[in-house]
């Protein structure tokens, strides 16, 4: 079963186009990442899923109907944490979630028993009471992420969710979110810590400027784009780099650092003994090699 079908969907805000002929697919107990840079179009894509924007072309199907016509059957069956929190700030935390409960249609015997399960769930029982303002970032975004769990559903949408959060916050997230995939729930995800990306997802959709620019499995994606094992140096020896590097490989300045790629190790480190440039660091390749390479190997103008 489709959860999301996608085809060619474009999204313009007065001549921008923020979404430029998006063609993605999400099947029913996947875990797909949607990664980009800044501006690349990710909320945009889910605020179209969610039913709160509205698409200038292209198909759209969530559960096999158009979230323009069927916004709220759509809303029904998922849960979304978007990227700004959006919380009640006047209101205590539970209150925040009788408030939702309600809305989403939690029946009333269940709500109470249900939010208490849920903020034990995120170890926020003891904030129970707190108004939301005495919160801290990092409890407010687990707030938000269990509030989209209220109505238990089957489909779950996390728009950067781990975004400015510590490590110890992020990796119980990440437990949470790894026993969700467990009992067959389905998620779509947006991050930019590609490392999270790679642990999460059975998928990793590109998307960049509007537009998929490729998608797979991290480990699909490292060997088409990325194989083997990559050097950093520091930028100042980019000539010298250059002039040494086998034309096969990869060469490529991040930021300000000059990348290496090469098929081994032994490679590099025979890069390095001829060209008696030390690299700051040599390791696998990863998905953020990949994620640089495919939009361009620099910030886009946004970040
Ligand atoms: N409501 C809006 N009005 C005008 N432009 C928008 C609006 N929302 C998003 N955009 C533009 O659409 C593009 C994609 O934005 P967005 O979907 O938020 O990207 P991402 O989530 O990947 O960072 C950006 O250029 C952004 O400025
Ligand atoms: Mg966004």
């Amino acid at each position: 079963m489709k959860v999301i079908q996608a085809l060619g969907v474009r999204k313009k805000f007065g001549e921008a186009e923020a979404l430029a002929g998006v063609d993605l697919e999400v099947r029913a107990g996947e875990c797909v990442g949607l990664l980009g840079p800044n501006g690349a179009g990710k909320s945009t894509f889910i605020g179209l899923v969610y039913g709160s924007v509205e698409r200038t072309g292209g198909d759209l199907k969530v559960f096999g109907l158009d979230p323009a016509t069927h916004g709220r059957a759509i809303r029904k069956r998922l849960g979304v944490v978007t990227q700004e929190n959006a919380l009640d700030e006047g209101l205590s935390v539970k209150e925040n979630m009788r408030l939702f409960a309600r809305f989403v249609g939690l029946p009333a015997a269940q709500r109470d028993t249900r939010i208490d399960e849920l903020l034990h769930y995120m170890s926020l029982q003891h904030k129970a009471e707190a108004p939301i303002r005495f919160l801290s970032g990092g409890m407010k975004r687990r707030l938000t992420f269990v509030r989209a769990l209220l109505s238990d559903p089957e489909f779950i949408i996390l728009d950067e969710p781990t975004t400015g959060l510590d490590p110890a916050v992020r990796h119980l997230l990440w437990s949470k979110v790894n026993e969700l995939k467990g009992r067959g729930r389905t998620i779509l995800v947006t991050t930019h810590y590609m490392h999270e990306a790679e642990v999460l997802c059975d998928r990793i959709v590109v998307l960049f400027r509007g537009k998929v620019v490729d998608s797979g499995s991290p480990k699909a994606l490292i060997a088409t784009h990325s194989p083997g094992y990559v050097a950093l140096f520091a930028e100042e020896n980019e000539n010298k780099l250059k002039a040494a590097v086998a034309k096969e490989w990869g060469f490529a300045l991040q930021g300000k650092q000059a990348c290496v790629r090469a098929p081994t190790l032994t490679d590099l480190l025979d890069l390095q003994s001829r060209t008696g440039v030390q690299a700051l660091q040599l390791r696998p390749a990863n998905l953020e090699d990949v994620f640089l390479k495919l939009t361009g190997e620099e910030l886009s103008q946004n970040d």
